[in-house]
């Protein structure tokens, strides 16, 4: 028989992070900061909206683009963060999660071999993503020395006449890296200099602490050449919803919402109004839970350093990302032995790109006495292996 599965499906591995939660999940006792999503339930209020709109009868097919109310509320929204118009009706979408809308972005201005600049360690998706969309990835490292930062010098010496975009994700998953304005001008005049698209895959951008998070779009010269990918997933703790937006000028945009509107017709109904309820009135939750992150942030961050795993200073999402050099093992057995020794769950850098050698990604999504138990059995695990 025929080999049906395409090459380009073949040539991608599964994810790495899968292989970890299946071990983890038959053992007892195990604390995960594995985890990439939040630990917190979706606040009550969203709960509730998503409830009424399915009794209200809201069971139908939306509009392609999403519900008129949530695209408008998403357009105050940007306008009102970061100053940035989008116009409801032509340049915003509503997606299943920011993982299709990054799929939409990809599929609708990807043609085939044209590459794309991932600045790695990142999530394990965007490789996939562009291979199944026909692009070809292109991957630059960036490192604890520039605080997980991408250099505008390095993207430019990977840059080739089939260049078409760079896929940025900041504030950054694995890392919990945010890039800052002065390094994000540079890979403005960049992306200006070469006519390249940017997709920006913002999905974090409420979760930052200390620090202001600067949406790509609003760099100069940038709105007309960036796709800008936001959610609901992390912000609200609605992974389960399947809620994101694409927002574009109306030319992408348009090609992004045929793709949509042929393989998906609309995101999921009750989670549109779920997510407009969020939107208008879940700041308050999304600050509380913000709070809680930082504050198991610093008790991760200094734990870990303090066990001599040393740990750059994540400023957003709720990764931290420290080198495991001390014990001078794999990332991979680093994580395998410390789930069969101390019963606790992280993920390998490398399951974020080859770039995330020597380093482990521990999520602290979790909650603050779990961190301490964890930190405490990391401190017996690095003391027996340092
Ligand atoms: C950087 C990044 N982008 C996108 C996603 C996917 O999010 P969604 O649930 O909106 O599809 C994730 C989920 O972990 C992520 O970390």
């Amino acid at each position: 028989m025929r080999q049906f599965v395409a090459k380009k499906i073949e040539k991608v591995p599964p994810s790495g992070i899968r292989r970890f939660f299946d071990i983890a999940a038959t053992m007892d006792d195990v604390i995960s900061l594995g985890i990439g999503e939040p630990d917190f339930d979706t606040p009550p209020a969203v709960v509730s909206a998503g409830i009424r709109s399915l009794k209200d009868g809201e069971t139908h097919y939306t509009s392609n683009s999403g519900i008129s109310a949530l695209r408008v509320a998403l357009s105050n929204h940007l306008e009102g963060l970061y100053g940035v118009r989008y116009d409801p009706e032509t340049e915003l979408l509503v997606t299943v999660g920011v993982s299709e809308a990054l799929y939409l972005a990809l599929a609708a201005t990807m043609d085939h071999g044209d590459e794309v600049i991932v600045p790695e360690p990142c999530f394990v998706s965007y490789n996939a993503e562009v291979i199944f969309a026909g692009g070809v990835p292109v991957t630059v490292c960036t490192s604890a020395e520039n605080d997980f930062q991408v250099q505008s010098s390095q993207i430019e010496e990977v840059i080739t006449d089939r260049t078409k975009a760079l896929l940025l994700g900041y504030p950054n998953n694995p890392t919990g890296a945010v890039m800052s304005r002065e390094r994000l001008l540079e890979v403005a005049h960049l992306a200006q200099e070469h006519d390249l698209l940017v997709i920006s895959d913002e999905i974090y951008d409420r979760l930052v602490y200390g620090v202001e998070h600067t949406c790509f779009a609003t760099l100069p010269g940038m709105r007309q050449r960036t796709i800008l990918l936001g959610g609901f997933s992390k912000s609200y703790a609605m992974t389960g919803w399947r809620i994101g937006y694409a927002a574009a000028p109306a030319e992408i945009l348009a090609a992004m919402r045929k793709v949509h509107q042929y393989t998906i017709m609309s995101a999921p109904t009750i989670a549109q109004y779920a997510a407009l309820e969020a939107i208008e009135h879940g700041e308050e939750a999304l600050q509380e839970m913000r709070a809680r992150y930082d504050r198991r942030r610093r008790l991760i961050v200094d734990g870990l350093n303090n066990i001599g795993l040393t740990c750059f200073e994540p400023k957003g999402a709720f990764y931290a990302f420290p080198s495991i050099a001390v014990t001078g093992m794999t990332d991979e057995e680093f994580s395998e032995r410390l789930l069969q020794e101390e019963r606790v769950a992280c993920v390998p850098g490398t399951a974020f790109g080859a770039c995330g050698a020597g380093h482990v990604r521990c999520s602290y999504a979790t909650a603050y006495d779990q961190i301490e138990q964890a930190l405490e059995r990391l401190a017996r695990f690095a003391q027996r292996h340092g």
